[in-house]
């Protein structure tokens, strides 16, 4: 009998793990299923063999002010061209990207459905990142959160009480932005680029190296799901001795055998 069990958990897990590997999350612009896009723009064309973002999304994610969020980036002065590409990037890999899986959540906002969570950023990407902005001002540590938007046209402005700085005073370590300007969606990490333990923003080529890291943590994750059983097993070998020991025998058999 529990040789069943562990075929029946194994075969579920198996598909829980195809299920995080090439999916797209629910939110504003995805679509519902990644698949190739060979007009993708600019930055974002490294992801036209499979996407999840439409040619229009990544036109409109190379704006000054798009569509997509109404996000203003020169909200404190105009961003240099250098720390933008960044952000270009960072957009191109939230929208088109079709292995975040793993790190999707539920998100509690009325404009999407899911989020990312933690996703683990390369050491690199996240350290240029900071590089090539340092010399910029922002008036706020958390993007996602807090604006005035009450402007018309509609466009994020930095509210009263907030300062407009240099981004070293609200971000002194690459860490800080990375993790605190999208509300946590990424994680700072020492894995290097190519190491196959982290995320890349950049990437030349049409060849994802995101791919092999996904399928690393969602493996991961099963593996972590398959320990859970364990118990339950050492439970089911006990009533199974048990059943054919003793006084248990009629209702322990009926229920194993269902
Ligand atoms: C892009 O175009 C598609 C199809 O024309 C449309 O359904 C979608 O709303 C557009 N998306 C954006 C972000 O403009
Ligand atoms: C964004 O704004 C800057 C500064 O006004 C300008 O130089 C640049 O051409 C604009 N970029 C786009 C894509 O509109
Ligand atoms: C902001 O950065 C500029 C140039 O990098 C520098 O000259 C200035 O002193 C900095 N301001 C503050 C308040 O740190
Ligand atoms: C938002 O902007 C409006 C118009 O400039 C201003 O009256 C209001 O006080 C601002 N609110 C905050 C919280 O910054």
């Amino acid at each position: 009998m529990w040789w069943i069990f562990l075929w029946l958990s194994v075969a579920s897990l198996e598909c829980a793990s195809k299920d995080l590997i090439n999916i797209c999350m629910d939110a504003k612009h995805h679509k519902s299923k990644p698949g190739k896009e060979d007009d993708l723009h600019g930055q974002c064309t490294p992801w036209k063999d499979n996407a999840c973002c439409a040619v229009n999304t990544t036109v409109e994610a190379h704006k000054n002010v798009s569509y997509l969020y109404d996000f203003n980036w020169n909200h404190c002065g105009i961003m240099s061209e250098k720390c933008k590409a960044h952000f270009i990037q960072d957009t191109c890999f939230y929208e088109c990207s079709p292995n975040l899986g793993p790190w999707i959540q539920q998100a509690d906002s009325s404009w999407r459905k899911e989020r990312i969570l933690d996703v683990p950023l390369c050491q690199e990407d996240c350290e240029k990142w900071w590089e090539d902005c340092k010399g910029d001002v922002t008036c706020k540590d958390n993007w996602h959160k807090g604006w005035n938007w009450t402007s018309n046209p509609r466009l994020n402005r930095c509210p009263v009480d907030a300062k407009c700085k240099n981004f070293t005073e609200y971000f002194p370590q690459p860490s800080d932005l990375c993790e605190k300007i999208w509300s946590n969606s990424y994680k700072y990490t020492t894995y290097k680029r190519g190491s196959g333990r982290c995320m890349q923003l950049w990437f030349q080529g049409v060849e994802n190296p995101n791919v092999r890291v996904t399928k690393y943590y969602a493996d991961l994750r099963n593996q972590a799901m398959v320990s859970l059983p364990a118990p339950l097993l050492l439970l089911l070998t006990l009533v199974l001795a048990l059943s054919s020991w003793g006084g248990l025998r009629s209702d322990g058999g009926l229920w194993l055998s269902f």
